[in-house]
């Protein structure tokens, strides 16, 4: 279905899919998502990710990418930063719709509810582009069979790059699929370098407190509580320190328990 302009120039590596893609939205100047086709053979999990890359060399840059999108979605989305020397991103931020976007036909991840024993409230704390896998799960009906209550927090810079968490959960509400699950989604967004209604790091929102007050819920507690994180090293590091204190302990598909961690997509 490609038209001849649109064709790769050099022959799509083994073990990979040719995508074409379907819309692109850029939200600032660091921060745009997309859409791509899904090829029919493909199944992942929610919050997955996959390695995308260009059809633009002999041997393209691939980089690993959370699918936003939730596992019944008929296509892809992405979630991405935009760096200018950024050795995929300084070209992906410049894709158009009718374009070719390369991605490997395996998906991995931890950040998957299966990882996580059964519990009452899953909490998922993100920052940047750390918000794409839980746009994934914040979408998928399982995740509401396995929790009763999700606490999505997102943490950046500054206003406009709130607005792709926003959009999401505003949205949920009116999706025939999944907007039955919308009240049981709370959406925590921070800012930390403009002056916002809610600022600060989650770190120190948890740690004073004030994230619970805020919210008008209790405390994070291991007995009922799972914890996701998906966002910058440092930040991850830190929450993961955290929780850990909580009494929180780290699980895997292969042994599952309270908490999980991923590091975003960074260059
Ligand atoms: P800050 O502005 O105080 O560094 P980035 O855009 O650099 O990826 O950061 C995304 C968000 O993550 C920013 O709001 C940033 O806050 C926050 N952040 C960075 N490091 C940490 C950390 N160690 N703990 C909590 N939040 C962090």
């Amino acid at each position: 279905k490609a038209v001849e302009s649109d064709a790769p120039k050099f022959p799509i590596p083994a073990n990979v899919y040719a995508e074409t893609v379907v819309s692109v939205h850029h939200y600032t100047d660091r921060l745009f998502k997309f859409r791509i086709t899904r090829p029919q053979s493909f199944r992942f999990r929610s919050g997955e990710f996959v390695m995308i890359g260009l059809p633009n060399a002999e041997k393209p840059v691939f980089r690993a990418y959370s699918i936003a999108s939730p596992a019944w979605d008929e296509e892809i989305e992405f979630f991405s930063i935009k760096v200018p020397d950024g050795p995929l991103t300084q070209h992906l931020q410049r894709i158009q719709p009718g374009d070719t976007v390369l991605m490997r036909q395996k998906s991995t991840g931890t950040l998957v509810v299966d990882a996580l024993t059964p519990g009452k409230r899953l909490f998922m704390i993100s920052t940047g582009t750390g918000i794409a896998p839980f746009a994934s799960l914040v979408r998928d009906p399982d995740t509401y069979d396995k929790f009763d209550q999700l606490v999505l927090t997102h943490t950046c810079r500054d206003a406009a790059e709130l607005v792709y968490g926003q959009e999401l959960i505003s949205n949920l509400a009116e999706d025939p699929l999944i907007g039955e699950f919308a009240p049981r989604v709370t959406l925590y967004s921070t800012t930390t370098r403009q002056q916002t209604s809610h600022m600060g790091r989650i770190t120190h929102l948890i740690e004073s407190g004030k994230f619970y007050s805020d919210l008008g819920i209790d405390a994070l507690n291991p007995e009922t509580d799972r914890v996701m994180i998906c966002g910058s090293m440092h930040m991850i590091q830190d929450v993961k320190a955290l929780v850990e204190k909580l009494g929180f302990e780290e699980g895997s598909l292969n042994s599952p328990n309270s908490f999980v961690l991923e590091r975003a997509f960074v260059g």
